[in-house]
């Protein structure tokens, strides 16, 4: 009875920002200013790094819920529908009447793509919009996009600190600062992160350090585990002086990495929640990021999990 109790209903609580991607597809050449061009292709689809590595979480099997900020409009309609659909609990998400939901326009051309965001009602997020309620009904906190996230960046540390008192692991994966300041308290902030997981351009660009050896030396008096994202070189895996390496499982058609580092994510916490060691949780990580890379946008992989598993088998010989 009393285990009962104690048992909680969320695996995982995820904070973040919620957009759209309106992808533009087949454009033969970049717009100019003035004139007007057509696509050949366009997908409304769910957008976010915080959204897609909730998504693709659920999918793999935790149960997850979300807190973040809304619109009330078409495109947070959407997202919302997606983000049931995969089963991750919207029950902590707020819709505002005053602002809009963001939305990214991708114009992808050739191998290359350009991006407008506008961030709408995740820019006003803050800590105030996090019940306590969320936080105790989880086992792990993870957060991602902070610098997309202006009104909950000051109180990141507050959060974390929390979160950890309250009994939960925590991760962190801060994604790119659209304004490139890279301003984030590392120092008081990471004591409370139990996996912080930047790609590797992000951690030269947050610790100032020209390569990988660098930037980790600077963190390790301040880090537990952190997790380095490399693209198709793979992932690194850094704690307590023992570096591991994962290579990337060979995709020879990839068909976008969009979300690719978010499902990467996705991986590596479903297995540290199920209390794997490193070598495995790094190793689904770098299986289900290259998975993402087999169907396009972020999602796309990861409709069910009898498709994931079919696609780990059939493209990359890896049973699950
Ligand atoms: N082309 C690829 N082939 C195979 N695996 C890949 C490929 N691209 C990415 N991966 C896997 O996914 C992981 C995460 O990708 P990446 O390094 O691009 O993350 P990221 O830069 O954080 O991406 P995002 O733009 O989604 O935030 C890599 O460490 C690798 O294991
Ligand atoms: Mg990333």
């Amino acid at each position: 009875m009393i285990a009962k109790q104690l048992e909680k209903e969320f695996d995982v609580l995820v904070v973040g920002e919620l957009n759209v991607d309106l992808i533009l597809n087949q454009i033969n050449k970049f717009p100019e200013m003035g004139k007007e061009m057509l696509a050949g292709h366009m997908t409304l689809t769910l957008g976010s790094s915080s959204a897609i590595f909730a998504s693709n979480l659920s999918t793999l099997g935790s149960r997850v819920t979300f807190a973040g900020n809304l619109g009330h409009d078409n495109f947070g309609d959407h997202i919302l529908s997606s983000l049931k659909a995969k089963g991750v609990s919207t029950i902590f998400i707020n819709r505002s009447v005053k602002q809009n939901t963001g939305a990214t326009i991708v114009l992808n051309f050739d191998e290359d793509r350009a991006m407008v965001t506008y961030p709408g009602a995740m820019k006003y997020l803050t800590i105030k919009d996090i019940p306590d309620q969320a936080l105790h009904q989880a086992k792990h906190l993870h957060l991602s996009s902070i610098f997309l996230q202006s009104g909950l960046a000051p109180d990141i540390v507050a959060l974390f600190k929390k979160a950890k008192q309250l009994g939960l692991s925590t991760s962190l994966d801060p994604q790119w600062d659209p304004a490139e300041k890279w301003e984030l308290n590392l120092s008081e902030l990471l004591p409370f992160v139990d996996v912080f997981m930047p790609n590797m351009t992000e951690l030269k660009a947050l610790t100032k350090c020209v390569d990988l050896a660098s930037g980790l030396s600077k963190l390790q008096p301040i880090a537990n585990k952190i997790v380095v994202k490399n693209g198709s070189n793979g992932a690194y895996l850094w704690q307590e002086n023992t570096l591991i390496h994962q290579p990337s499982f060979l995709n020879q058609e990839v068909v976008d990495s969009i979300g690719a580092g978010d499902s990467f994510d996705a991986g590596f916490i479903h297995q540290f929640l199920l209390g794997k060691p490193d070598e495995e949780c790094l190793r689904f990580g770098a299986l289900t990021g290259a998975i993402n890379t087999t169907r396009p946008g972020g999602t796309g992989a990861f409709e069910n999990l009898a498709m994931v598993k079919a696609i780990a088998q059939s493209s990359f010989n890896y049973i699950f």
